[in-house]
Formats: structure tokens, C-alpha cells, sequence
């Protein structure tokens, strides 16, 4: 009999499952960290963001997620491997997944469009509902310009309905997006946001979590 693979636990414990394209059910958070844990989450989170993404996946906190979403459609942008999207996907969300840098299509949990964030709004804003960016870079101006783009192309398309953005990164300062991309989003307070936010997971000394902006 093969070794069984857990489905929840620690990152640490969840890496072979990772690797085997499966999304963990419900990732722990570990509580304390000796000096052993803190190294061994580090190498941990340099593997999860070479095969997983740069937030903790799991099936748990995406459900809370894609039932707030509903049948809205999901244009993400900046999508790296595409676990997150592969998730929200699994619960029924239609998410179109883009990034402008496939390393390798092997690595992908879903099908991504190689495209610019940029030219991936202006072919798609019009035929989406919400844009996704989870872990937009903080040293270029990414997450600004797409967000300005996604606000704009809606605005002049006539769009009426709220030109929502469901961000996953860190507060402004952080390791997430540029500056101007906070100080250009408003903040939308959601109690489904925050019911997710309670499910999420983060690596130790990280600060990521779910926020809505406009
Ligand atoms: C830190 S990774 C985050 C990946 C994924 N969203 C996640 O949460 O794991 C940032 C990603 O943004 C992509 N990226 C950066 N600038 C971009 C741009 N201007 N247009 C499209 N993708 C971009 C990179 O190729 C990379 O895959």
C-alpha cells in the first residue's frame, strides 16, 4: 500500500500534495515557531511559491470565496502558476487566468493566457464582472496601471456596475503592489470578505489576506 497523502495540515506537511497538483482541503497555520519551524517554513515557502503561488491555497477558504463571487465572471491577471484560479475554478467560478510569463506550461494548474495584464483587460474587462490579482508586484507599477486600465475601459465602455477588484496581497508598504494602487482603491468593507479572511491562511511573518477595491 502506497503511503497516504494528508489533506490538511501544515504547509510543510501539504508539499506532496502540492506537488501532485492537488489543492489541500484545509491548510494550519502553525501556531509557534522554534528556530527549527522558522527554517523549515522558509524552505517550505520557497517551494510552495515555485509549484503552488504565493498565497496558502486551500480548498476551504476558496469556497467562502467562489460563493461570494457567484456567477460572476472572473477575469485574473498577473496569475503566476494559477492555483488560486484552478480553485475557484473547482467550485464552479469562471475565472480566465493570464499571465504575461508562463515559465513552463508543466507548472500550471490551469490553462493561462500568456498576455500583458495590461492587453488581457483591454481584450477582456468588457466580458468580466470582477478583476483577481493575488501577489501583483510591489517593485513595478503593475497592479496601478491594470487597476486604472480595468476602471477606465469599463467607465468609457459604459459599464454601470461597480468595477470591483479582489485583491490577495499585503497592506500598502508591503510586499505587494506599488503605493499608487492603494492610494488610488477604495476599500470596500464586505462581511463575506471578512467571513474568508477568518478561513485564510498565511505564512508566518507574512501579512497577505483578502480585501475588495474599487
Ligand atoms: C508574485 S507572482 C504572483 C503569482 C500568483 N498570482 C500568485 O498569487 O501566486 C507575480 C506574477 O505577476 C506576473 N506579472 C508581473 N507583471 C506583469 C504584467 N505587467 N502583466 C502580466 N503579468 C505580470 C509575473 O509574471 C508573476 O507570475
Amino acid at each position: 500500500m502506497g503511503e497516504e497523502i494528508l489533506r490538511s495540515g501544515m504547509p510543510y506537511e501539504l508539499l506532496p500534495l502540492i506537488k501532485q497538483k492537488i489543492i489541500p482541503q484545509k491548510i494550519a497555520v502553525p501556531a509557534a515557531l522554534d528556530f527549527d519551524n522558522i527554517i523549515k517554513v522558509q524552505r517550505v515557502r520557497h517551494e510552495w511559491t515555485v509549484t503552488g503561488g504565493w498565497c496558502l491555497v486551500d480548498v476551504t477558504w476558496t469556497k467562502k470565496l467562489a460563493d461570494w463571487i457567484g456567477d460572476r465572471v472572473v477575469l485574473s491577471v498577473m496569475s503566476g502558476f494559477g492555483m488560486l484560479e484552478r480553485a475557484l475554478q473547482d467550485h464552479g467560478v469562471q475565472v480566465r487566468a493570464t499571465d504575461r510569463h508562463i515559465e513552463s506550461f508543466d507548472r500550471c494548474w490551469t490553462h493561462i493566457e500568456a498576455v500583458n495584464c495590461v492587453a488581457a483587460i483591454h481584450k477582456y474587462a468588457l466580458k468580466s464582472d470582477i478583476l483577481l490579482m493575488s501577489w501583483a508586484p510591489y517593485d513595478e507599477d503593475a497592479a496601478s496601471v491594470a487597476a486604472m486600465e480595468w476602471r477606465r475601459v469599463r467607465r468609457e465602455g459604459g459599464v454601470t456596475d461597480p468595477s470591483w477588484i479582489i485583491f490577495i496581497g499585503e497592506s500598502k508598504g508591503g510586499c505587494t503592489a506599488d503605493d499608487k494602487f492603494f492610494d488610488e482603491a477604495q476599500l470596500i468593507e464586505l462581511p463575506e470578505i471578512d467571513a474568508v479572511n477568518k478561513l485564510f491562511p498565511r505564512f508566518p511573518s507574512i501579512h497577505d489576506r483578502v480585501m475588495v477595491v474599487q
